[in-house]
């Protein structure tokens, strides 16, 4: 029998006791955890000249030999993991042989405004044809990813995303570096797509794939080194559907979340909506043994890897997961941070009414219009604000006006009655309170409000226009979107 996650969770010591008896408050655990350590000035940068070829191309989503599907993507391979070192440079030039524009946004990178890719917002639309050289020096280290910005839902649908890892937040090196890409293909069984987006979907809990895939293919079985520390970068870049990741086999800790390090505790499960990461240090069983990852958010527990230990033990020692720098990240000034609320509604009038004004016959001619990429129905706003709806083709007003270097704390409130992972660009943000998840006070990129959460959030305002919103794609692109003007 595979051991008790909560067998394991037993042996981990006083973090791991406090965490799993911990009530609602995210503090308890913030102050039990032991400080990382600073992570030592980087030198000196590569410079990464890349071409990212934006254009159709078939590929086999249903296995070896299924129907062929034609799938967007940036290259030739699905998913391109890019790896850089702390320090480097990317020159990522995008060129662009798709039917409609694209762009490419740094998801949870702090980039420059300018290089945000945010199509009439931070740059104009790259139109069929026409290229954008992109130019970057990430300044944090961890496991980020990257997509459009434009008919989110069906060009991400179809392919367009890869990850971007930037290495040097590790102390000590580890015996395997793995990565977990979560995403379903919305696929009919010859292998065309079906509609990306559907009224009940786009005004409910959004439209789920038919075929669950991870790094893009079914879920498959790997070797790793027994007794090995494995380092796995789970990444949820589906478009909508909610996972809850956890560790059956394994001893395992969360070491960064969003891609920033945090004071290691173990992985009890941990709710990943679509763009949320986490990274975790797990120690591989012994030789023949196997750990799974799984999902147990689904119905029915879901299994996204199955890793068998391999090779002659590795010598006996204690698993310590304090393998990272600390992030070493702006932190607000509470005491003196200025305080907004957002509220995450469904749009004004009702959902029904709206679904109703949907001609149903051919939903994405009918929806996907030109100019501002937005769609002809909102269901969704912030502050009462739907992004773009009707046949506007101007960009809307800000959401807030920010001054740049003051410290904010943002207070969220979902109103509904479903999930918002709420992502803030060029921005990483502490999370400082959450009224129903129980998670530990840590930085990130992407938070999850549950129905009727209320989180509060704080930042040092960074200058540019930023994007604020959910990262369900339906529920961005029927309303709940806007931006921020830090100036
Ligand atoms: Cu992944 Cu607007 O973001
Ligand atoms: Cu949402």
């Amino acid at each position: 029998m595979p051991c008790d996650r909560r067998q394991i969770l037993k042996g981990f010591g006083a973090v791991a006791l406090a965490t799993v008896a911990g009530g609602s408050s995210l503090r308890t655990r913030a102050t039990a955890a032991p400080a990382l350590q600073p992570r030592p000035p980087v030198s000196g940068g590569q410079i990464h000249d890349w071409h990212f070829a934006a254009a159709e191309r078939p590929m086999r989503l249903l296995g070896p030999h299924g129907p062929e599907s034609t799938v967007w993507t940036y290259s030739d391979t699905l998913f391109p993991v890019k790896r850089i070192r702390l320090g480097d440079t990317i020159r990522a030039r995008l060129e662009n042989s798709l039917g409609e524009h694209t762009a490419v946004h740094w998801h949870g990178v702090r980039v420059p405004n300018a290089m945000d890719g945010v199509p009439f917002l931070t740059q104009p639309p790259v139109m069929k044809g026409e290229s954008f050289l992109y130019e970057l020096t990430p300044p944090d280290p961890g496991t980020f990813f990257f997509h459009p910005h434009c008919n989110e839902s069906g060009q991400a649908g179809r392919g367009m995303s890869g990850v971007l890892i930037v290495e040097g937040d590790q102390r000590r090196p580890v015996d395997a570096d793995l990565l977990v890409a979560y995403k379903d293909w919305r696929l009919a069984e010859d292998g065309s797509w079906l509609p990306f987006e559907t009224p009940e979907g786009a005004s409910r809990a959004g439209t789920y794939g038919t075929v669950r895939a991870v790094n893009g293919v079914a879920p498959a079985t790997h070797a790793v080194p027994a007794g090995g520390d494995i380092r796995l970068r789970i990444l949820n870049v589906d478009s909508t559907r909610v996972i809850e990741v956890g560790i059956e086999g394994a001893e395992a800790a969360v070491i960064a979340i969003d891609g920033n390090a945090t004071s290691p505790f173990p992985l009890e499960t941990w709710r990943m909506a679509p763009a949320m990461r986490i990274d975790v240090l797990v120690r591989a069983p012994a030789p023949g043994k196997n750990f799974k990852v799984i999902d147990y958010f689904s119905a029915e527990p879901w299994t996204l890897g199955t890793y068998e230990a391999k090779g002659p033990a590795r010598s006996k020692r204690p698993f310590e997961p304090a393998i990272l720098y600390d992030a070493g990240l702006p932190r607000a000034d509470l005491r003196n941070a200025e305080r907004m609320s957002f509220s995450f509604s469904a749009a004004s009038g009702s959902v029904a009414e709206a679904a109703a004004q949907w001609a149903p016959d051919d939903p994405l001619a009918k929806i996907l219009l030109d100019g501002l990429c937005v769609r002809d129905t909102s269901f969704w706003a912030i502050n009462k604000a739907s992004w773009a709806s009707g046949q506007q083709r101007q960009l809307p007003p800000p959401l807030g006006l920010l001054k740049a270097g003051q410290s904010y704390v943002f207070e969220l409130m979902n109103a509904t009655p479903h999930h918002h992972p709420i992502h803030l660009h060029g921005h990483t943000f502490e999370v400082l309170s959450a009224s129903r998840l129980n998670r530990p006070r840590h930085f990130a990129d992407t938070v999850l409000l549950q129905p009727k959460e209320r989180i509060e959030i704080a930042f040092v305002a960074a200058p540019g226009n930023w994007m604020f919103h959910c990262h369900v794609l339906e529920h961005l692109e029927y309303g709940m979107m806007g931006y921020l003007r830090v100036a």
